[in-house]
């Protein structure tokens, strides 16, 4: 009861606090002055220090300000703002060595060079230098299309406005992290849950001035666009960036073979609480341009670096109820609400146990007593179970054997290449037939990668859906906006907001809208795929009723597994109603034919047996970057089959049988001078 009050009390705060601040940052026109502000900011800070289970999405801990992106103009980065992999372990590291050592295919791993660079935890930015000026700076945004913050930006002294050094490149986008140090973070008393919220507020203030007011630093690592860089290597690149007046990590090192990252990782992690500023872990780099260039990147982080994470912190809890959450992929997936605990900060009450075989293995019961580890930003997770205070009387957990949504029966599939049972559960219900499922489908539909319809929110698709607003994703380009506006928290400028967004993503690329559809295992780097051969949604649509879904295994990159998803996609009735309504009410764009100007233009390629100092996936790429494609089989639609060293004699016979022409590596390599 008594919480119940202190609960109400804070609720209060919270919400006041939430209207002050968009009368603030949305509206630009506050309501109180800054110190009433402040004080009521203060009080909702030491409720929470005092009841740990106090803990909203919208308190001053958790956000910083309110989302004030109106007033800064978006700008779309030249070169995508990536981000990283993570790490946690040496098993993960080996993986990545492994991975890049495949892709190159060479004999490199004594020599390999990584740059390791404490990875701080601050704000990324990206400085444009056109003729030694700093001209534009902007935050990371969707790392697609970022604010423009230079006016903020030019407040911090760190950054250089104007360099004259004459091996400056003539354009360049420098990037690196904007942060606040420790020490400095003390003197601000307060106002701040931490350091990085600091950094991240002050630079997002809209009045330059209340963000000089704050000692913000810069730390350069890396660049976006360029025109007249020099460097050979990342360290080199480092260096310049010294000489020319910036400020880099006093950490950052060279170093070689794994055993060398561990034991940095560790030398740093040990000295940790004496650097003055938040670091999260280590970002490893190669160290070599070329052979960055090579790796490329996939989806959106690159193929050439990862973040190795800080061990995270644990603390003990106590399971309340174990609850299954429903997936988009119908996977099942069990939360366990703990009580509240506070993890390195942040308040933690759910904790996720992965999968039914997680369950099973750790034993782990309703009442049990556990270690709850949370690192980073990833989602905190039960390491162990103490058995010691387990209850006599407790239960072993039973798994749902029906989806807990749609009542379907739930299973795990066979996973034909681990020759294993899947360690996930999922309902066996193709999609929008189970509510949570669909749910999440739209919720995806929606977001970032996806649809991309800024404003639209999680929050709001469940909240639509459960004023039965939606049921199925065109149901948002059918939604009735003046009646939006009398609902509760909605008025006319935010349904204008919304209906702007919506209108934005009525047209899409064929690319998007099929990754958009959620068909499970297909994600971006499928979905494009898949998009360059069909080309348009018609050819996609016509693919059931064509009964020709198993042309696609033609396409390098799609197997067995994604042509038996796509097939039982479209074999749902209500998925092709999805299809068939949202071609009417989107403009999906078709592929336009591939660059026209590349030497393999039109010219289908195959390979057989090991490459010489090259992987497949690059060969691949560098037939894709000259306008050529890869086939998997031998057909008269093949140009060239390209030999190496012991090559599947069955498709060399075919070849010939069919008069393709055949080339072997250094032939096929001469083609390209
Ligand atoms: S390189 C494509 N280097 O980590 C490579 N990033 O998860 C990405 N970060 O948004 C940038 N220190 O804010 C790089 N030495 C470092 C870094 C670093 C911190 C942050 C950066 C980025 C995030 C990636």
């Amino acid at each position: 009861m008594i919480d119940e009050k202190i609960n109400q009390k804070y609720i209060k705060k919270i919400k006041l606090f939430n209207k002050y601040n968009k009368h603030y940052y949305d509206l630009n026109e506050p309501l109180v002055k800054d110190h009433i502000f402040d004080k009521l900011k203060q009080q909702i800070l030491d409720l929470e220090k005092k009841y740990t289970f106090l803990n909203h999405p919208v308190s001053p801990k958790n956000s910083v300000g309110f989302k004030p992106s109106k007033l800064f103009n978006k700008v779309k980065h030249k070169v995508p703002m990536l981000s990283l992999s993570n790490a946690f372990d040496r098993q993960d590291l080996v993986n990545f060595e492994k991975k890049i050592l495949n892709f190159l295919n060479e004999d490199l791993k004594e020599t390999i060079e990584y740059s390791a660079e404490p990875k701080i935890d601050g704000i990324s930015a990206s400085l444009i230098f056109k003729k030694g000026k700093f001209i534009t700076g902007l935050s990371r945004g969707d790392g697609k299309e970022g604010e423009d913050i230079t006016e903020n930006l030019k407040t911090i002294k760190d950054i250089p406005i104007q360099i004259d050094s004459n091996n400056f490149p003539e354009e360049i986008d420098i990037r690196g992290e904007v942060f606040i140090q420790n020490s400095d973070f003390k003197k601000l008393a307060n106002k701040f849950a931490n350091p990085r919220n600091a950094a991240s507020g002050s630079l997002r203030q809209k009045d330059p001035r209340e963000t000089k007011k704050i000692p913000l630093k810069f730390i350069a690592y890396t660049f976006g666009f360029e025109k007249g860089l020099k460097t050979k290597s990342q360290n080199e690149y480092l260096e310049k960036l010294k000489e020319w007046g910036f400020k880099i990590n006093p950490l950052n090192k060279i170093i070689k073979t794994i055993d060398g990252l561990l034991k940095n990782y560790n030398d740093i992690e040990k000295k940790r609480d004496k650097i003055d500023f938040d670091i999260d872990g280590i970002v490893y780099k190669i160290n070599d341009f070329k052979l960055q260039k090579r790796l490329g990147n996939v989806a959106n982080a690159p193929r050439w670096a990862i973040a190795h994470k800080f061990s995270a912190n644990t603390a003990i809890s106590q399971i309340e109820n174990i609850e299954i959450q429903i997936g988009r992929t119908g996977a099942l997936t069990p939360v366990a609400k703990i009580k509240s605990v506070n993890i390195g900060g942040v308040v933690v009450s759910n904790a996720t146990l992965h999968n039914e075989e997680e369950i099973n293995r750790k034993d782990i019961r309703i009442g049990d007593t556990v270690i709850i580890e949370r690192a980073g930003d990833v989602i905190p997770h039960v390491i162990s179970v103490d058995l010691k205070f387990r209850n006599k009387n407790s239960k072993k957990f039973n798994f749902p054997k029906i989806c807990p949504s749609c009542g379907s029966k739930t299973v795990k599939d066979f996973n034909f290449t681990t020759k294993k049972e899947d360690a996930v559960r999922r309902c066996s219900s193709e999609g929008y037939e189970c509510e949570k499922m669909a749910i999440e489908k739209i919720k995806h539909f929606v977001s970032k990668e996806a649809l991309n319809i800024e404003g639209f929110g999680k929050k709001i698709v469940e909240n639509f859906w459960n004023l039965k607003l939606i049921r199925l994703p065109h149901d948002i380009f059918k939604l009735d906006f003046l009646k939006l506006e009398n609902l509760d928290g909605w008025g006319k400028q935010s349904v204008a907001n919304l209906k702007y967004s919506i209108n934005l993503r009525k047209t899409i690329s064929f690319e998007k809208f099929i990754y958009a559809l959620g068909i499970r295992h297909i994600g971006l780097e499928n979905a494009k795929l898949i998009s360059k051969n069909l080309r348009s949604l018609k050819n996609f649509i016509a693919l059931s009723r064509n009964n020709n879904i198993d042309d696609l295994i033609n396409i390098d990159g799609i197997g067995e597994t994604q042509i038996n998803s796509i097939k039982s996609f479209l074999k749902n009735n209500e998925n092709l109603n999805v299809l068939n309504n949202l071609d009417k009410v989107l403009k999906v764009r078709d592929v336009e034919s591939q660059k026209k100007n590349g030497i393999f233009n039109n010219k289908t390629f195959m390979f057989t047996g090991k490459l010489l100092n090259m992987s497949r996936s690059e060969a691949k790429s560098i037939i894709e970057q000259n306008s050529g494609s890869i086939v998997s089989n031998v057909t008269k639609k093949l140009d060239f089959l390209i030999i190496g060293d012991k090559p599947t004699n069955r498709k060399v016979e075919a070849a010939k049988n069919l008069k393709v022409k055949i080339l072997n590596q250094s032939s096929w390599l001469k083609m390209l001078k």
